[in-house]
């Protein structure tokens, strides 16, 4: 307040304290609450202790109504010779934090904490003396509904940029929420055909004069207003149609809504002084009848107009019936003319008086052309529902189909924002309003944005509650009584649901209390009952209350309650706490508790990456580690970082593939840590799982060398199960660098215990070694196996390590059936890497049966897939299956680059398995070619065998010998054909039924024959 510098203190008092208390007088109108009352000013908020719908628009209210308030009292000093004084008026919306202080008073006191209290104080000291000065936030959430005036950019303490400031010059054209979506563009109106046709029937009755009421009750933004529009929009020609509407803060001013409908009826409008009032009133009631002269000064007092002598000395509560009574009258006079349509929306926040005119209204209807539409929320209750000519409509949600189409008409149909629209719909369960608010709320934060279409610009991130939205709910919540306000924001922190039993663990009150509560918190609509097996289990209704009532909680109390929602499930379901893994490491994230926290992420990503849900598992680890920051350092949280990122590694390569460069990292960051020394058995966890990632990167020289460090280890450790683990990767890597004797021996020590996947391995190297009937029976046994073993991720390796022996074993059939069997599994567990591999052993299996085309389609884009998964391994088979493939499709040009590829891998990572088999094919190709290339193929073959031999790979040495024989054969060397091929078929102590040896033992005939006729 700007006061007069020299006045003596006791008159400024005199002065200053009627100002203070209309202020306070104002505030309290619009529910503000007076946080502090100073010198010469007032402090206040709106929207807290407690929440208001539309706060930032209350505190305007508040504000103007101040400043007219002032005026007329500084005309008054004037008048009496006293010194006028002027008052300032600043405002912001923001968040507070608001801590209740114990003052010893009945009523606890409530302090606002925040950087937006200090702005709003910023905003009254910059206020030109008489008027209001508000932010851009506040006036953004109220325009419309009052109107501005820039004051500029202004430079204000504390804040970096110049904030712009706004003057409220007074008030807007708009009155409700959807006059305001309106100017917005209103969507398209979707689905409610059944409530448009009851408001049909029922125009219809009024129409011929039976006088009808429909009622539409609905939750906030389920689109009672809309449909009234709507139904405005088809009928106003023919009606004459009025409208009153209620606003939050109607209960405390009478007969606003009233004057609203009059005013209009009257065209009455600011502009008109008390004589254009007065004559409009006059006017328009003679011209509709003249007997109603009588009644016509019973309306002067609503309508601003200095009252009559005889109804200023009436007695008040004849001359409200009077005043009723004129109103009814005019209106149903009006009826005979042209039908009425009466709108009164919100008649929950209904002023008493306006509400019995309504009623009086609604009585003498029956026999008129009058068509009465009322609106309002579930927490009224209406008194006619007994009344004949009375119609109830409940609005639901609008349905899926509905609530997509009202989207798809903002958004487009696009596939980009499929997932968006979906998260919409079921964030706000179908409630048009908060749709609507959302959508907005994602343009304006950039996330949406229009190129040509509507698109998506940022990532969706958390959406969070739009602030309108939010103040919609708050209030709705802190209507409540206390207690059960209490309990709705103790079932927020619990969860979207929750059973019952849990709730009487963690609240004080007596079961039955609870329950009276709970009943009335669903009759309220807050919550439902969920069909539960064993107990009575509750749910929120809407996923944004829960969401609002936990926040209205303050973090400190959150984390509290964290807690104690923990230790409550631990100690409910202590026997069986494995059910309950995700929710208590969710509470104990959220409380203070890290280490508890820790514990059950812990736990929660065993089970997950048991059941190979490795998304949720990479989830969880990658909250625990983010937790063990909180954690002071030292050899336990050393202990910890190292368990929950090698289990992190195990999870992100079953999701992304072994090698996959997230791998990469986690595995540099592994060694890191590992280096400093920890617990034997953890170290050796560490260092098997991010040896798989050098195997896969095809490393496998490190491999080697960390497969051999992994048995040292094992065997100091002296642990069985370890040991199998570093011989079959050993093992593993050893077979593939081409080392199939040494291989053997580790495989055979890990299969002995039931090593599925060493058992696969031991089956190649049989077959490399000369023994394809050992190799057979050790496949089918490994294979077998997959059949008992419940871990996805274990029968996914073995059907891909088996795989490949039936493509050496040309067993295609059965390559094919597995091969749908791994892209099943690894499918439905998320397996990149085996669903990749899956393709390639399919097309490989495809061309092996004479479906060439359809092979090699397979092949490449497996092969494809494979790659992205940043493997090198195996790449030298799946390019040996493409060439194959493609040399049995006559296309040998195209083969030959695939194997050059091939063998170009093979030279740099050292996986020389298959190097004989390589050579060998590319000699047939060679051979194959439209203009045969003999003395390359003649090298290559040679070659092959060569590798073979070294290699002690007797079933490849039989293979190449069986090619180049056939080449010598044909130069006329038939005899060094035979010696060689005889030889190697010699060696061979089983595997007669081979198509290899059958091929072999052919062929030699055939020379042998053709040596005797020369
Ligand atoms: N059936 C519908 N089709 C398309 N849009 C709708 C539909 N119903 C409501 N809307 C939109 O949703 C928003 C909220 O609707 P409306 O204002 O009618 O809700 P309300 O029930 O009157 O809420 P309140 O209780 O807060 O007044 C409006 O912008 C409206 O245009
Ligand atoms: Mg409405």
């Amino acid at each position: 307040m700007d006061l007069i510098e020299d006045l003596d203190p006791e008159e400024a008092r005199a002065i200053v304290d009627p100002a203070l208390n209309l202020m306070i007088d104002a505030v309290h109108r619009y529910d503000g609450y007076v946080v502090q009352c100073t010198g010469d000013g007032v402090f206040a908020l709106f929207g807290a202790p407690v929440a208001h719908e539309e706060h930032p628009q209350r505190a305007l209210y508040a504000a103007l109504r101040i400043q007219e308030e002032m005026r007329h009292y500084s005309a008054g000093l004037r008048t009496a010779g006293k010194l006028p004084i002027e008052a300032r008026v600043g405002a912001n919306t923001g968040e507070v934090v608001v801590r209740s202080i114990a003052t010893g008073g009945s009523h606890p006191e409530y302090a606002p904490i925040g950087h937006s209290t200090s702005l709003a104080a910023r905003m009254q000291a910059l206020a030109p003396a008489g008027s209001v000065a508000i932010t851009a936030t506040t006036r953004n959430l109220c325009e419309g509904f009052f109107s501005f005036r820039s004051l500029g950019p202004t430079k204000v303490k504390g804040v970096q940029d110049p904030v712009e400031i706004f003057e409220v010059t007074g008030l807007g054209p708009l009155r409700t929420r959807l006059q305001l979506a309106a100017g917005r563009g209103l969507s398209k109106f979707v689905g409610r055909e059944q409530e448009m046709d009851a408001l049909r029937l029922a125009a219809d009755r009024a129409w011929r004069g039976h006088g009808q009421i429909v009622a539409t009750m609905a939750e906030a933004g389920l689109g009672k207003s809309r449909l009234f529009y709507e139904f405005k929009l088809i009928s106003h020609l023919r009606w004459l149609v009025l409208e009153a509407f209620s606003v939050p803060h109607g209960k405390s001013s009478a007969y606003l809504p009233l004057i609203d409908l009059l005013r209009n009826y009257f065209r009455i409008g600011i502009e008109d002084n008390e004589a254009s009032r007065r004559a409009k009133i006059i006017a328009a009631a003679l011209a509709l009848d003249r007997s109603l002269q009588d009644e016509i000064p019973y309306l002067f007092a609503l309508m601003g107009v200095a009252e009559t002598e005889t109804t200023l000395a009436m007695d008040p509560r004849i001359k409200r019936e009077r005043t009723f009574e004129a109103i009814t009258s005019i209106i149903l006079r009006e009826s005979i003319n042209q039908p009425v349509l009466l709108i009164f929306e919100d008649i929950h926040w209904l002023d008493e008086e306006t509400e019995a005119l309504l009623s009086l209204l609604m009585d003498g209807i029956a026999n008129a052309s009058v068509l009465i539409l009322v609106s309002y929320r579930p927490e009224y209750s209406d008194k006619w529902s007994n009344k004949t000519y009375y119609t109830r409509l409940r609005l639901d949600p609008l349905g899926q189909e509905n609530a997509e189409e009202m989207l798809s008409t903002r958004l487009g149909h696009g596939e980009q924002l499929a997932e968006l629209r979906g998260l919409v719909v079921s964030r706000t369960q179908g409630n048009p309003f908060f749709m609507e608010e959302m959508v907005q709320m994602l343009f304006e934060q950039g996330v949406l944005g229009w190129q040509g279409a509507v698109q998506l610009l940022k990532p969706i991130g958390d959406v969070t509650v739009p602030p309108t939205v939010q103040s919609v709910l708050a209030s709705r919540i802190d209507r409540l009584p206390a207690a059960e306000k209490d309990l709705l924001q103790i079932l927020a922190v619990i969860g979207k649901q929750f059973q019952v039993s849990l709730v009487k663990q963690i609240v004080s009150e007596p079961p039955d209390e609870l329950n009276r509560m709970l009943r009335d918190l669903q009759l309220a609509e807050f919550l439902y009952e969920q069909p539960a097996p064993s107990e009575i289990e509750y749910a929120f209704k809407h996923a944004l209350t829960q969401e609002v009532a936990y926040n209205s909680l303050l973090i400190r109390r959150r984390r509290i309650l964290h807690e104690r929602i923990g230790q409550a499930i631990e100690a409910l379901y202590a026997g069986h706490l494995d059910d309950h893994l995700s929710d208590l490491a969710r509470h104990y994230r959220f409380s203070d508790n890290a280490p508890k926290a820790i514990e059950y992420l812990h736990r929660a990503s065993r089970q997950s990456t048991a059941r190979s849900a490795y998304d949720d598992a990479i989830m969880s680890l990658q909250q625990g580690l983010a937790l063990l920051d909180h954690l002071p350092a030292g050899p336990e949280r050393q202990r910890d970082e190292l368990e929950l990122s090698t289990l992190l590694l195990l999870a992100l390569q079953g999701s992304r593939g072994y090698a996959a460069p997230e791998v990469e990292r986690l595995v540099a960051r592994i060694e890191r840590l590992s280096a400093e020394g920890a617990d034997p058995a953890l170290l050796f966890k560490v260092l098997y799982r991010s040896s798989t990632f050098y195997f896969v990167r095809g490393d496998l020289r490190r491999t080697r060398r960390m497969g051999e460090e992994l048995v040292r280890r094992a065997e100091t450790i002296a642990d069985p199960d370890m040991l199998c683990m570093a011989h079959e990767l050993l093992g593993g890597a050893l077979v593939w660098w081409g080392d199939t004797a040494l291989a053997r021996l580790h495989l055979e020590k890990a299969s002995s215990r039931s090593y599925r996947v060493a058992l696969a391995y031991l089956g190649w190297a049989q077959w490399h070694l000369g023994y394809p009937d050992q190799a057979r029976a050790s496949v089918d046994r490994a294979t077998q196996s997959t059949e008992k073993i419940s871990r996805p991720y274990t029968v996914a390796t073995v059907l891909g390590v088996v795989g490949l022996a039936y493509y050496l074993l040309h067993e295609y059939s059965r390559m094919l059936e597995l091969a749908e069997a791994l892209r099943i599994v690894s499918r439905d567990h998320g397996i990149a890497y085996y669903q990749a591999l899956a393709a390639v052993h399919s097309g490989a299996a495809l061309a092996g049966l004479g479906k060439t085309r359809e092979g090699i389609a397979r092949l490449t884009e497996g092969i494809g897939d494979f790659t992205a998964t940043g493997t090198r391994l195996v790449l030298p088979y799946c390019k040996l299956a493409l060439s194959e493939a493609l040399l049995k499709a006559g296309q040998p040009e195209l083969a030959l680059p695939a194997i050059n590829e091939a063998l170009a891998l093979v030279e740099h990572n050292g996986e020389r398995y298959l190097e004989a088999e390589l050579h060998r094919v590319k000699g047939e190709a060679l051979l194959s070619l439209p203009q045969p290339e003999q003395t390359a193929a003649a090298l290559s073959l040679e070659r092959a065998v060569a590798v073979a031999r070294d290699q002690s790979a007797k079933s490849m040495e039989l293979r190449a010998a069986t090619s180049l024989a056939q080449l010598l054969s044909r130069q006329g060397r038939g005899a060094d054909a035979l010696i060689m091929l005889t030889g190697i078929s010699a060696w061979f102590t089983e595997g007669f039924n081979t198509d290899d040896m059958k091929r072999a033992v052919a062929l030699s005939e055939e020379i042998a024959l053709q040596c005797q006729a020369q």
